[in-house]
C-alpha cells in the first residue's frame, strides 16, 4: 500500500437527528476521516443533505471531510461546498462533462480533487486527468444507497487503476459494501482509502463504532 491506510465513515449510515453528536462519536471512536454524501435526487436516486449540513459539521472535528458529490451538474455547487470545510471535494465523471475543467475548480479553490467512477465507467475517462487527481474513488455498489451488497467486479478494476497511476500521490478510495470480509479484497489489489457507512455505524453505539472501524482496519492491513 503506497500511502497510509484511511477509514472515512459515511455518515449517511449515522442518525441524522443527531449528525454532530454521530460525527464527534465515531472520531472518538478511531474514524481518520468523515464521508460526507452529498445526493441530489437526480443523479441518484436519492436526497441527503448540502453545504449548509456540512458547514454545521465543521466545528465538531478537525478530521478531514471528504465530501462525495452525486449530483449533476456539480460545477455550479464546488465554491459552496469548499466555502463549506470541504477538504477533499469528490465528483462523478458521469455528471460532468467537462471533466477536466470541474477538477480545476476544485484545485484553484485550494481543495483536493477527486473523480469517482460507478461500477459501469471504465477507467480509461482517467487517463487524461491524471495529473489534475488527488484520489480516484471506485464505487463498489451503485451510488444511491447505504447498506448494498459489494460488487466484485470492481476489485479488477481498482488493481488496472493502480498500475494506471504508477508514483503518482493519488489515493484510491473503495465506497459501498465495505465490511471486514471485502476490505482485504481491495487493500490487495491497491486501494488505501475505504468508505464504510454500515459496518461502521451498526451497533449505534461509540462502543460499537470503535470495535467496528477496529474490524475493518485488521482485516484491510494485508
Ligand atoms: C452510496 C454512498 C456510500 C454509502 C456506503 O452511494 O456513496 O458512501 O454510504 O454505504 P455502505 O458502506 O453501507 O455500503
Ligand atoms: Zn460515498
Amino acid at each position: 500500500m503506497a500511502q497510509p491506510l484511511v477509514i472515512a465513515p459515511s455518515v449517511l449510515a449515522s442518525d441524522f437527528s443527531k449528525l454532530g453528536q454521530e460525527v464527534r462519536d465515531v472520531v472518538e471512536a478511531g474514524a481518520d476521516w468523515i464521508h460526507l454524501d452529498v445526493m441530489d435526487g437526480h443523479f441518484v436516486p436519492n436526497i441527503t443533505f448540502g453545504p449548509d449540513v456540512i458547514a454545521k459539521l465543521r466545528p465538531h472535528t478537525d478530521k478531514v471531510f471528504d465530501t462525495h458529490l452525486m449530483i449533476e451538474p456539480c460545477d455550479p455547487y464546488l465554491e459552496a461546498f469548499a466555502k463549506a470545510g470541504s477538504d477533499y471535494i469528490t465528483v462523478h465523471a458521469e455528471a460532468t462533462v467537462h471533466l477536466d475543467r470541474s477538477l480545476q475548480a476544485i484545485r484553484d479553490l485550494g481543495k483536493k480533487a477527486g473523480v469517482s467512477l460507478n461500477p459501469a465507467t471504465h477507467e480509461s475517462c482517467l487517463e487524461y486527468v491524471l495529473d489534475r487527481l488527488d484520489m480516484i474513488l471506485v464505487m463498489t455498489v451503485n451510488p444511491g444507497f447505504g447498506g448494498q451488497k459489494f460488487i466484485e467486479s470492481q476489485v479488477e478494476k481498482v488493481a488496472r487503476i493502480k498500475s494506471m497511476i504508477g508514483d503518482r500521490p493519488i489515493r484510491i478510495q473503495i465506497d459501498g459494501g465495505i465490511t471486514p470480509q471485502t476490505a482485504p479484497l481491495v487493500t490487495k489489489a491497491g486501494a488505501d482509502t475505504l468508505v464504510a457507512g454500515s459496518a461502521v455505524f451498526k451497533g449505534g453505539t461509540i462502543d460499537s463504532y470503535r470495535e467496528n472501524i477496529a474490524a475493518i482496519r485488521a482485516a484491510a492491513q494485508v
